[in-house]
This record gives C-alpha cells, structure tokens and sequence, in this order.
C-alpha cells in the first residue's frame, strides 16, 4: 500500500543514487524513461535535479508539461529499467509494452507507476539546456512510498526490503542489502 511522507524528508528517497523511472504526460499520452543522472538540489523547497538528453521524447515533453513523476523501481523491475531506457516514446507505449500500470497522483497531471516502490511528484522551476542534455530542477509537491518499505520513524528505506537499483553502467546495477 502507497503511504504518504512528508515532502521535507522526502529527499532520502533518492539520497543513496538509485536509478529512476521518470514519468510524464506529453501530448495527453504518457510516457517513461529511465534516468540514472539524479540528485536533490535544495531542502526548503525541496528541489531534485534530473539530466535528460537532447534526443529523449522526454525532454520535449517535460520542456512543456513542466511536469513529471520520479518512480523508484526495486530490482523486480529491472527489465522494465532497461526496456524504458533502451526503447523512444515516440514509437510505443512504454506503459503496454512494459507492463507497467498507470498510478494517479494527488498533485500533478503526470501519472506515476504503480509497480515502483516510491514516487516523488514534481513541478519544474528551472531548465538548463548543457551541451548535450537539459537539466530539469524541479519542486517536490507530494511523496509517497510504499509502506512495508520505508522505516517511518527514521524515515528512510528499509534497505533488506526496498533493494533499489543503483546503476554500474550498461546492463549492470548494484543493489544495497544493510544499513552500517
Ligand atoms: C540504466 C539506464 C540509465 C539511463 N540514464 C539516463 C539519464 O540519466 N539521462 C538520460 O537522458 N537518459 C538516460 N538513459 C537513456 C534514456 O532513458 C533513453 O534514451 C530513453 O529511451 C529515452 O526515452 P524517450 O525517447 O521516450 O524519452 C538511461 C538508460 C538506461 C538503460
């Protein structure tokens, strides 16, 4: 069951690095990508960063919904990561090809993913155009986590349970199994 944190802790989500999946609605369709360049940028709002290339669908499409979902995917998903992150958005339905079911948000248009184990809704505040990829700073609206996940007292992740991706490059990921 999703459960909502509060948006001032909800940086621990993505403080250990984990490989995202990033959803959005362009043109009234949504869409996924996978995106292992993440950080949070600021605490009070809480801003996150992601780099997203020139050539994604992506890009294109957060540049005028201003608008997207972080999903955390756990190691289940990694053919899901990869697939998201190999295949355009122009050319399929990244949800029907993935099996990945649509989750409504409380705050934004863009659907989050079910399947993932949290989910941060943000609204874009800044976009940087860098070379090669466009670097998205956006607010963090609303989080939620999976509840069997998350250590609510510490709000932070149960890492024996959560085992999120953490990406090596290529097909290759790490996942964190302790606490130390
Ligand atoms: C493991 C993995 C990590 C990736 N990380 C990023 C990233 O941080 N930024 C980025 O722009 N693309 C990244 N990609 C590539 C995009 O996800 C990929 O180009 C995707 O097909 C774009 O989809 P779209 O055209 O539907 O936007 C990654 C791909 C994989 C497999």
């Amino acid at each position: 069951m999703k459960k909502e944190i509060p948006v001032s802790k909800a940086n621990r989500l993505i403080n250990d690095g984990p490989v995202l999946l990033v959803s959005l609605l362009y043109n009234h369709k949504p869409n996924i990508f996978t995106v292992a360049w993440n950080m949070p940028v600021s605490n009070q709002p809480l801003c996150v960063a992601i780099a997203s290339g020139f050539k994604n669908y992506s890009t294109k499409g957060i540049k005028e919904s201003c608008e997207f979902v972080i999903n955390i995917p756990d190691q289940k998903l990694k053919e899901q990561v990869i697939g998201c992150g190999s295949a355009s958005g122009r050319d399929i339905d990244k949800f029907q090809k993935f099996n990945l079911k649509a989750l409504p948000s409380k705050t934004v248009h863009a659907p989050g993913i079910e399947e993932c184990i949290g989910h941060l809704e943000c609204i874009v505040s800044k976009s940087i155009d860098h070379i090669d990829h466009t670097i998205f700073i956006a607010k963090v609206v609303s989080a939620q986590v999976d509840e069997d996940k998350w250590d609510f007292q510490n709000n932070v992740w149960i890492p024996e349970k959560s085992l999120s991706l953490h990406h090596l490059g290529g097909k290759f990921f790490s996942v964190i199994q302790k606490i130390v």
